[in-house]
């Protein structure tokens, strides 16, 4: 059946041709976008909703999270408010807790969040294994993230556990998880994995036909960027500590700067360069990098708006990072967009303009979501 939107008092549509429209309307026809445009213009259909004036955006694409895990770290977080640094090994924790939980509590936390993020626009997931770190855990993470996301990522190579882990996540643990997922990660960084041990481990995902995203230059300057760029990543995701070899290199490729403004504040690391980023012509994405260490928020909304209002970037560029952006960071055409073929993933705000969203920072402005084509 298909459903009218209409009364939309600004629309972005993130497609270059449609632009933003005012005075606009949608049909949805099942779980895609059947139209986009002037309300006057719109097809008469079976049933119609009127948003009053109110602002529609694609929902959001939420390219970066750590969502299959148990456990809580409240004491870390505010050890490192007390002036303690975020260190990589904090993951040991979640790992023991993930180990200890069943895999009803762990799809049950999943589910969690996921809703808590629906809630407040975001239809499109990204999630990655990572707390698991054997094979068995590593594959039972990943069976359960492939029935709940979108986009599932294995990150074995989270975390260096001791001598011969590199083997087992280049081996064994890959074999038994590539047909589960999508996508391999890995922690290039000082106290996880270094330059040639990332580059080994995403030689080795390459080779059973995954592809590429980097966690990079996240505590430091360091080779993640530029190993992600040379291998032809989708990604390189934290880009908080760029040279200007990397802005340049970033800026020269398709791979997508993702940034995670919650992340760096959390870790109380500065916030990435994204102006830098964007005025050298690179493709920035946003993420919320929800996780219980490093950042501990499924909040999109509180990421487009420290983006505007403390890295420089514009609301526009903003939306279209925490949207099409995390889309592009996916290799992804069906969301981050509204027109005619998008899946029909649609956050209605409550205000008349997506500037609001920075506007008003903290107030929950989600007014409706549909995902595809459901009105949650
Ligand atoms: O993206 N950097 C590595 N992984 C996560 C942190 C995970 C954790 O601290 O539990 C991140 O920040």
């Amino acid at each position: 059946m298909a459903i009218l939107i209409t009364g939309i008092g600004e629309l972005t549509t993130n497609d270059p041709e449609l632009g933003t429209l005012r005075e606009a309307a949608v049909v949805l026809d099942g779980d895609r976008v059947a139209w986009v445009g002037p309300a006057w213009r719109a097809p008469a259909v079976d049933e119609r909703v009127d948003v009053e004036g109110r602002a529609v955006l694609p929902g959001w694409v939420d390219s970066h999270t750590h969502l299959v895990f148990a456990g809580d770290r409240t004491a870390e977080f505010e050890a490192r408010m007390a002036g303690n640094p975020y260190q990589a090994g904090g993951i040991a924790v979640t790992v023991e807790a993930t180990r200890a939980a069943s895999d009803d509590e762990l799809a049950a936390n999943l589910r969690r969040h996921l809703a808590e993020a629906l809630r407040q626009g975001t239809t499109c997931v990204e999630t990655k294994t990572g707390y698991g770190l054997t094979v068995a855990d590593e594959l039972r993470a990943a069976r359960i993230a492939r029935g709940l996301v979108d986009e599932v990522t294995f990150l074995g190579a989270h975390l260096n556990t001791g001598p011969g882990y590199l083997d087992l996540v280049c081996g064994e643990m890959l074999d038994a998880v590539a047909a589960e997922v999508r996508w391999a990660d890995v922690f290039c960084e000082n106290g996880a994995f270094d330059g040639p041990e990332s580059e080994r481990v995403l030689r080795a995902a390459l080779d059973r036909g995954l592809g590429l995203r980097v966690h990079g230059n996240q505590l430091g300057p360091g080779p993640g960027v530029q190993l992600a760029v040379r291998l032809g990543a989708a990604s390189v995701d934290h880009c908080t500590h760029l040279t200007d070899a990397d802005v340049d290199a970033l800026a020269g490729s398709s791979t997508v700067a993702t940034l995670l403004p919650a992340c760096d504040l959390s870790t109380r690391q500065p916030l990435a360069p994204a102006r830098r980023l964007l005025d050298a012509g690179a493709t920035v994405a946003l993420a919320t990098n929800a996780n219980p260490g490093s950042s501990y928020t499924t909040s999109m909304g509180f990421c487009v708006a420290t983006a505007v209002l403390q890295m420089g970037m514009s609301v526009d560029e903003a939306v279209w990072a925490a949207t099409a952006g995390g889309a592009r960071a996916l290799r992804r055409e069906d969301v981050g967009v509204l027109r005619p073929g998008a899946r029909a993933d649609l956050h209605v705000l409550d205000a008349p303009s997506a500037t609001h969203l920075a506007y008003r920072p903290g107030v929950p402005l989600t007014w409706a979501v549909w995902q595809r084509g459901e009105r949650t």
